[in-house]
């Protein structure tokens, strides 16, 4: 039924001509709908595009519309192989629980379309844990499924002219805080085992866990997203590629209870097991707002291993940390060839902050002797003010953390500054240009090496990714 009724709805394509008459002339039989027309950019256009009203969707803000969403998708799934389909969400506030994407698929948002996630748990289904996990990362077992889930899919895009989705977290948060949740939260977007993803301009509040989680994933493009929590709230990372390869993200604005954007690869024996890394990650134009974590946090779950990280042009405001790298004895894997640049930071308590002992495992049947290698640690032309310690280093006794280089770095104390702005120990690497004086484990190779810390000259894959301007006319009510 929702099915046939559907077909009409077809009216939308992204070339004009004789499907524009076609158009014009369903305009002239539904006047009392409004008439748009879209332009965005993304990885692909799509042939077909259908409104959510079409599958019963109502936008009151009350209504559940889990089926309108599914049943839509569903639907629209068939279209794969003529040209792919898009998803119009209309002006309102749509209620729903979790919903799976399909390939060759735009989910496009106008303006003023609110999706709000139920807090009715009943309706979000449980799911498996991750492999490379183990577990769930709140508890033991499943997971709930994320509001927006996509598996196994290809050529998929959510995008819209900032338009909103609200994962209405607090209810989470809470049963979280009073350990009453059995299973592990709900992320508001996951999409695993799948590749050419594009998230972009959007935002996103109030996730009840990480807000965008891409995992066993690649080329994957993240794009102007407005990522906003209270920064009292528990795990609301704002961005987490997890064992994904080519991503890129760029112009975000994070404000959240946790990490802006963690970078992950697996938990202990799980994540060794699984052996999948995060690699060829570019981060660049993000501003970060997080008082209790890090604007940049690379693990604590790096056992796959996490390598060649970019990042630039970074400003970073009242956060705890800048880059962080978390790991402990039992992660296993490596973090390795990190390069950071042109990074402002105002307010923090480290600037630069490492910790092996970080702990927090899956199990007690962690590998002891499984030790992390951290190596090829590069930060350079940054500047940085009231800064509480410029930096703690704290590598693993028999396993240093090697090659660390800073370089054209000046940190500016806050007036509440500890005597020694440096704390380094099973740390080496070498330091240029660098205010305050660093301690000794960066020997100090003198002012004329203040380009020493590398920067790669290349691009990866994924910076060479063109978008294309799709545009379509929508009507809706
Ligand atoms: C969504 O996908 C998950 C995992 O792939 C599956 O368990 C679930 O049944 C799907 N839900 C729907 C409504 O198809
Ligand atoms: C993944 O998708 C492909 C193509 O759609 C399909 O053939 C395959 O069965 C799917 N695998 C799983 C595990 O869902
Ligand atoms: C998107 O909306 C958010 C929240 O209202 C706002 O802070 C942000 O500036 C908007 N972004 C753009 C690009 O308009
Ligand atoms: C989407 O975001 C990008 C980057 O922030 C911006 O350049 C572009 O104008 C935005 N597009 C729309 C349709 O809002
Ligand atoms: C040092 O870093 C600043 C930015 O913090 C930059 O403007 C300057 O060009 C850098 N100097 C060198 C020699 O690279
Ligand atoms: C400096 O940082 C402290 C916290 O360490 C904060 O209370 C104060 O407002 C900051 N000052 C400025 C000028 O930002
Ligand atoms: C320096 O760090 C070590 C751990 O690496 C810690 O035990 C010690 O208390 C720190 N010292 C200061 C002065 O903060």
């Amino acid at each position: 039924m929702a099915l046939q009724s559907a077909l009409p709805a077809i009216e939308t394509v992204a070339i004009l001509g004789l499907l524009l008459l076609l158009n014009t002339r369903n305009a002239e039989s539904r006047r009392s709908r409004i008439q748009g027309c879209f332009e965005y950019s993304a990885i692909s256009c799509r042939a077909y595009t259908a409104s959510l009203t079409d599958f019963g969707g109502v936008g009151d803000g009350t209504t559940l519309n889990t089926d309108a969403f599914q049943a839509a998708i569903n639907y629209l799934s068939q279209f794969a192989g003529f040209g792919g389909s898009q998803l119009f969400v209309p002006p309102g506030k749509w209620l729903t629980g979790s919903f799976n994407l399909t390939s060759h698929f735009t989910l496009y948002l106008h303006k003023d379309a609110v999706i709000l996630a139920t807090q009715d748990i009943e309706q979000w289904p449980l799911i498996d844990p991750l492999p490379s996990y183990g577990r769930g990362r709140d508890a033991p077992g499943g997971r709930y499924a994320s509001l927006i889930f996509g598996n196994n899919l290809t050529d998929v895009v959510i995008t819209g002219d900032n338009g909103t989705i609200d994962g209405q977290g607090d209810l989470w948060w809470q049963k979280f805080k009073k350990g009453e949740l059995k299973y592990t939260r709900p992320y508001l977007i996951e999409i695993m085992y799948s590749e050419n993803i594009q998230i972009s301009n959007l935002t996103l509040l109030n996730s009840p866990s990480w807000h965008v989680h891409p995992v066993y994933s690649s080329n994957i493009l993240v794009q102007g997203l407005t990522i906003i929590a209270p920064v009292t709230v528990p795990n609301t990372d704002g961005i987490n590629p997890d064992s994904c390869t080519n991503t890129r993200i760029e112009d975000c604005y994070i404000v959240s209870g946790d990490d802006c954007i963690a970078v992950k690869s697996g938990w202990d024996e799980y994540g060794i097991a699984f052996g999948m890394p995060t690699k060829q990650l570019v981060i660049r134009r993000l501003t970060c707002i997080s008082p209790d974590s890090a604007v940049i946090a690379l693990g604590s779950e790096m056992s796959g291993g996490i390598q060649d990280v970019r990042a630039e042009d970074i400003l970073a405001i009242n956060s705890e940390s800048g880059v962080r790298i978390k790991t402990a004895i039992g992660r296993g894997g490596y973090v390795k060839d990190i390069y950071v640049r042109r990074m402002t930071m105002k307010t923090m308590k480290w600037a630069f902050w490492m910790t092996g002992n970080y702990g927090s495992h899956a199990d007690e049947n962690y590998d002891p002797n499984a030790l992390p290698i951290i190596q090829g640690i590069n930060y350079r032309d940054m500047v940085a003010e009231n800064v509480t310690m410029a930096a703690r280093l704290e590598g693993i006794s028999g396993d240093p953390f090697t090659g660390i280089c800073i370089s054209n770095v000046t940190i500016e104390m806050s007036p509440h500054s500890k005597k020694v702005p440096w704390n380094c120990t099973d740390v080496a690497g070498i330091s240029s240009g660098v205010i305050p004086q660093p301690c000794a484990q960066l020997a100090d190779q003198g002012s004329e090496y203040i380009s020493a810390c590398d920067f790669p000259t290349d691009n990866l894959p994924i910076e060479n990714l063109e978008v294309r301007t799709c545009s379509y006319r929508a009507k809706y009510l």
